[in-house]
């Protein structure tokens, strides 16, 4: 099955400001971002100037432009600065907090059924070392409100509860907790969050003052489009003593007084290549300027867009919407029809790469819908691409 060619011609305008192979229709921006040619440009700049004189460099342009790209992304998120440092992935900052913290064996840590799993896996080594109990609230899917998850979280509360480890928005089943709620009555009863935003930062707007979560960690190298290894993690100040790089390195005993203990530890763990943190400021800038309205626009119109292909979709492999609009960003899940259910996830999600050159997350979820297909959108994608999966799933039932 190949694509019409005037839909191909229209895709390959915009996909072209991305290295992004034309032969492949790609629907997957969700799993590991993609970031536009002219960013990688001047990541490739810096990277010249680095080399040029490493020692200039890295003693006196390195950190100048860091903490400029701190308060340019600190502007983008409505975050304090002073409580923002860069670390390469969300796992990284998780982990970072998660084991910096000390726990009594009789606390206990919450999470939910839809956390994604390489930071579930830091909760239970955690859990492992200091006997913590972990504690697991069971979000519905399908679900039919945001209340139903403050609901079930808020059921698993108890006087031992010390810290919750809670999505932004799912990895699995892309779903958009209603954080700023869940962080309110959390803090009311005493327990401290940590939201896992892997997602959020250039999906949804975002307001981290107003969330006020006692820590938020958040890729930029997904749908911020910067380059791979970018993310930023924020503490609020109270805790930042508490709160160690995983890493220990020449901060931890720094005589400046210049910057907080906790921006020194952060920003330099080793030597190491800095430049993706360093073009967060031009990919907020590129990305907010392909389209008029700006970044309202695009996040508008990503979302407008899976939206419409989750409808088709549906409507096609005759199943149902698996959660109202206002809970998805610009990633959806389509439940799969039955006659797929008992395949493996892998099977299909290479049986759709290697017949149709479609390239979409398949998901193995945990009870009925079994198997969900998780589609993304990002501004090169159009709906024509989606009319292509759901002719290629039609061709997988047959
Ligand atoms: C919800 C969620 N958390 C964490 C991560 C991990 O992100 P990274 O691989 O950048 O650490 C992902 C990646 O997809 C994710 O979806």
């Amino acid at each position: 099955m190949v694509q019409d060619t005037y839909v191909q011609d229209e895709i390959t305008q915009l996909s072209n400001l991305w290295l992004l192979d034309p032969g492949v229709t790609f629907l997957n921006h969700g799993s590991y971002g993609a970031c536009p040619k002219a960013v990688l440009e001047a990541q490739q700049h810096l990277r010249a100037q680095l080399e040029q004189e490493p020692l200039r460099f890295f003693v006196k342009e390195w950190e100048p432009l860091l903490d400029e790209a701190r308060h340019k992304l600190a502007a983008f998120i409505s975050a304090d600065a002073n409580e923002l440092v860069f670390v390469p992935n969300t796992t990284t900052g998780v982990n970072s907090i998660l084991r910096s913290l000390i726990f009594d064996a009789e606390d206990e840590l919450l999470t939910t059924s839809h956390g994604y799993n390489a930071c579930r896996n830091a909760l239970d080594f955690v859990a492992s070392r200091t006997g913590v109990r972990v504690v697991v609230a069971e979000i519905p899917f399908p679900i039919d409100s945001p209340q139903q998850v403050v609901t079930a979280v808020m059921e698993q509360v108890s006087p031992k509860t010390r810290l919750a480890l809670l999505d932004h928005v799912t990895s699995d089943t892309g779903l958009i907790f209603p954080i700023q709620q869940l962080v309110q009555e959390l803090q009311a009863r005493e327990v401290d969050t940590l939201v896992d935003g892997a997602h959020a930062p250039g999906m949804i707007p975002l307001n981290l003052q107003e969330i006020n979560a006692t820590y938020y960690v958040g890729n930029c190298h997904k749908w911020l489009c910067a380059p791979k290894g970018s993310a930023f993690l924020q503490v609020r100040r109270d805790k930042q003593p508490a709160i160690r790089p995983l890493t220990i390195s020449h901060g931890a005993n720094s005589p400046r007084t210049d910057k907080s203990r906790f921006q020194l530890e952060f920003d330099w763990t080793g030597t190491d290549d800095p430049t993706a943190y360093l073009c967060v400021p031009e990919a907020i800038h590129y990305m907010g300027g392909l389209l008029p309205g700006g970044w309202m626009k695009l996040m508008q119109r990503n979302h407008q867009l899976v939206f419409q292909a989750r409808q088709l979709l549906c409507e096609t492999l005759r199943t149902v919407p698996p959660c109202p609009e206002e809970m998805i960003g610009s990633m959806a899940v389509v439940p799969m029809p039955t006659a797929l259910e008992n395949r493996n996830f892998i099977s299909v999600r290479d049986e759709l790469f290697d017949r149709f050159n479609i390239q979409v997350q398949v998901v193995s979820w945990q009870k009925n819908p079994r198997l969900l297909v998780r589609i993304s959108a990002q501004i090169y994608n159009t709906i024509q691409q989606y009319e292509y999966l759901a002719r290629a799933l039609m061709e997988l039932v047959k």
